[in-house]
């Protein structure tokens, strides 16, 4: 930590700017069985046994279902005045479609109640990778009729909550569900084919575009403001080698512009056209009905990736390199955040979107509960480190013209990392899951601070 750096605070930044934190449904609320809550995609795959770490599920996870109040409270302890939390599909439309459950769409009313109550704008992203199994057993987002069921979903949901969200995110990180869920297969539904990653890439967009003009009509609150949310990754050639070259366009085509240029420019990208046209179940207006117009891009970064070479290109999977002496996550992510700012660049430079919203950015380390005498402590240098070093990223992008507006950490509580199940920690705020104990991590106290100023 370089301790002569004058430190930054909220007032270097742009006085309506969004401070929070993301979380999303199935890491943290448990309660699966509950209130008439369907089964989901991830119910089905975490208890598949080797898919996730130590067989881990969110059958109880954080257990926000029964302790949201209380962690609404903590959020506004800290100062923040947004959060964005994503709504399980399942809890509302058990099976995906048709019958509606009164007690799924009142629990999240009472979160977005809590929330305002308390000065935090909601942020509701409508699909956080949560899809009723039902939907699954009909092919999934292979298939368009998901794209219509998520249109019909977004419709359920903003007809009870239009008056009061702030902001609606339709998709989280849809590269995330095509590629890792259906090329890699290392997230549910957990399937191996590049014809089927597409179909579904497609299939999420078309639900993202058919879902937005629904929510813009049923909106009753007249500051509202409607995006997606995309993954991001700064690719770049890991050497000076044609094969490193082709590899980093690989990987810039599938996590950024196999989203972004149909999002923007209404077409799929060239660069990696040869892997996608046989696949594509476009039809006639889908790509209109992509591209309208968003009111923010909601971009999560995490890392960048040094490529070396395609190593199987039907399998999207690349050889990468680390950098030595670079500083890696417990996940195995370079700490990069000059590779944020050179994304923020690129994503201005190549799509200018009216606005945009960091809407998860957060590191995992290795953290440990210090019990002692005193108050439990958890003392997170290296995450401090790193939401600061980030937060200069964006300063820097902003000031030269990106137009960055809000910023939520990923996340606000540690929770079910996806495959890695409970093993990897990103919260600000610590989870004793044995007594679900809530312990604001020093990271937490150093934003708690930035925001006071
Ligand atoms: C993102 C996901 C989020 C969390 C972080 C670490 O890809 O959107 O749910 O898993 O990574």
């Amino acid at each position: 930590m370089d301790e002569q750096r004058k430190p930054i605070s909220r007032s270097d930044f742009p006085a309506d700017f969004a401070w929070g934190t993301a979380t999303a449904a199935y890491q943290i609320e448990g309660a699966v069985n509950e209130d008439g809550r369907g089964l989901s995609i991830w119910d089905t795959f975490s208890h598949t046994p080797g898919k996730t770490d130590n067989g881990d599920t969110g059958d109880i996870a954080d257990d926000h279902y029964h302790r949201y109040k209380q962690d609404v409270a903590l959020m506004r302890e800290l100062g923040f005045n947004s959060y964005r939390f994503s709504i399980s599909w399942p809890r509302i439309l058990p099976e995906g479609r048709g019958k509606v459950n009164p007690k799924g769409l009142d629990f999240y009313e009472r979160l977005v109640e809590e929330l305002l109550n308390n000065g935090l704008e909601p942020y509701a992203t409508l699909y956080h990778w949560d899809l009723p199994q039902a939907l699954q057993d009909k092919g999934g987002w292979k298939e368009r009729l998901s794209s219509e069921a998520f249109a019909d979903y977004a419709d359920v949901v903003s007809r009870r909550l239009g008056d009061r969200v702030k902001g609606w995110i339709t998709l989280n990180e849809p590269a995330v569900s095509a590629i890792i869920g259906h090329v890699e297969g290392r997230h549910a539904p957990g399937e191996h084919s590049i014809e089927a990653g597409v179909r579904a890439a497609h299939h999420l967009l078309l639900g993202h575009g058919l879902a937005l003009p629904v929510l813009r009509a049923n909106n009753r609150r007249k500051d509202a403001e409607f995006g997606i949310t995309l993954s991001t990754t700064y690719a770049e050639p890991g050497d000076d080698s044609q094969q490193a070259q082709e590899a980093a366009i690989l990987v810039d085509g599938f996590n950024n512009r196999l989203f972004m240029d149909p999002l923007f420019k209404g077409r799929y990208p060239s660069t990696i056209s040869n892997l996608l046209e046989r696949y594509l179940p476009i039809e006639a207006g889908d790509m209109e009905k992509i591209s309208a117009p968003l009111d923010f891009l909601g971009i999560n970064y995490y890392f960048r990736t040094l490529a070396l070479a395609v190593e199987d290109l039907s399998a999207v999977k690349v050889k990468t390199r680390q950098v030595q002496g670079a500083q890696y996550t417990e996940m195995g992510w370079e700490v990069n955040p000059e590779g944020f700012y050179n994304l923020l660049k690129l994503v201005n430079n190549d799509y200018k979107p009216a606005k945009i919203l960091i809407t998860e950015n957060g590191a995992a380390f290795a953290d440990r509960l210090e019990e002692g005498q005193g108050q439990p402590a958890v003392h997170d240098p290296d995450r401090t480190n790193f939401i600061r070093d980030h937060f200069e990223a964006a300063l820097k992008a902003s000031r030269e013209g990106v137009p960055v507006k809000g910023y939520f950490v990923w996340s606000f509580l540690d929770n079910f990392e996806w495959a890695y199940g409970y093993s990897k920690r990103f919260g600000i705020v610590y989870v004793d899951y044995p007594t679900q104990r809530r312990i604001v991590k020093d990271s937490g106290r150093w934003y708690q601070n930035f925001l006071r100023g």
